[in-house]
């Protein structure tokens, strides 16, 4: 190719770029944006994060609740999530901002997947697959109060200042015993908007397992539930404080172990804080070792 052509090859990717953010701000003024800061300036503020693909770290910026309920509200009668089961309600009106929309208005260039983290660095993944099947809502009222007055009104633990949840979840899709779970995440107060392949691509198990490997069934599982409270460098949460590599040490160490800790943590360590999962059968459990067996370091 001619230096002349590859200039004008170059021009034209240019413009187009140049276009499509045109376009991308044309749609974004049908909605005026809330104001966003650099720093939090108040405690119930909501960090949005966006990760630009290849840096290290986010661009943080920070948008106050009031400014957020500015935004257009949807509305949703919620029966199923087990926050509020547990605490014996059994229907919750809420209102607040679909995930899909935060994306579009706060998600950079080729971002594609929204994760919502906790106080407490819980970190619920809402890739796009999810957000197009689930609906899942950013909540900023229960029952048309600020989730910290309806706490208080009545007398439940503050799932505020930021929940995330959908009206009636149906599982889409299992992988041996796994269900896809719903998302649930309390007391959220970052959302982070990132590309799906930059942030499960720190955890695909080696290129050589195909889409029916125990290896594979095992990373689609972990990516939906471990990835919860486990994280590998900036993808998941660290609420744990057990690293993704932790996790394959002791599945390369000590496999039965390792499935006991996954089906029943008590029955390893009685204070154990995780939540048992004594719905996984045998293979489930030999998916998930053979998975963080296969990207052990060590
Ligand atoms: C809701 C949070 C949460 C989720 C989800 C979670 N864990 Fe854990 N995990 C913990 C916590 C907290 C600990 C530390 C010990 C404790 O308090 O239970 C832990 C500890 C562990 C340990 C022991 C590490 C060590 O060095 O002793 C293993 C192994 C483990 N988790 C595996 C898993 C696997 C596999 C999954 C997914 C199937 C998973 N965890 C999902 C919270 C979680």
């Amino acid at each position: 190719m001619g230096t002349g052509k590859r200039v004008v090859t170059v021009a034209a990717a240019t413009l187009g770029l140049v276009f499509a953010w045109q376009m991308r701000d044309a749609v974004r003024a049908a909605t005026p944006l809330p104001a966003v800061h650099s720093t939090r300036q108040r405690p119930d503020d909501l960090e949005l994060d966006e990760v630009l693909p290849g840096a290290s770290e986010p661009v943080r910026r920070f948008v106050a609740y009031a400014d957020l309920l500015q935004l257009p509200q949807v509305a949703e009668t919620v029966t199923n999530d087990e926050n509020f089961t547990e605490m014996n309600v059994r229907t919750i009106h809420v209102t607040g901002i679909p995930l899909s929309e935060l994306l579009h208005l706060f998600g950079g260039p080729g971002a594609d997947m929204v994760s919502a983290v906790a106080v407490d660095a819980y970190s619920a993944p809402y890739p796009a697959e999810y957000i197009a099947a689930h609906h899942p809502l950013l909540v900023l009222k229960i029952e048309g109060l600020e989730p910290a007055v309806w706490a208080k009104q009545t007398h439940n633990e503050d799932p505020g200042p930021y929940l995330v949840t959908q009206a009636d979840f149906v599982p889409s899709y299992h992988v041996l015993a796994h269900q896809e779970r719903a998302q649930v995440p309390t007391q959220v107060n970052v959302l982070v908007f990132a590309a799906e392949s930059e942030v499960f691509g720190r955890i695909l198990p080696p290129p050589q397992y195909g889409p029916q490997s125990p290896q594979v069934q095992g990373y689609l599982i972990a990516r939906q539930n471990c990835i919860r409270c486990h994280n590998e460098g900036a993808t998941g949460g660290s609420k744990a404080g057990h690293s993704w590599q932790t996790l394959a040490h002791v599945a390369t160490r000590d496999a039965a172990t390792f499935g006991r800790i996954i089906v029943a943590p008590r029955s390893v360590n009685p204070r154990a804080q995780m939540p048992a999962n004594a719905q996984y059968d045998a293979p489930t459990l030999a998916a998930l070792t053979a998975y963080f067996q296969s990207i052990a370091t060590k």
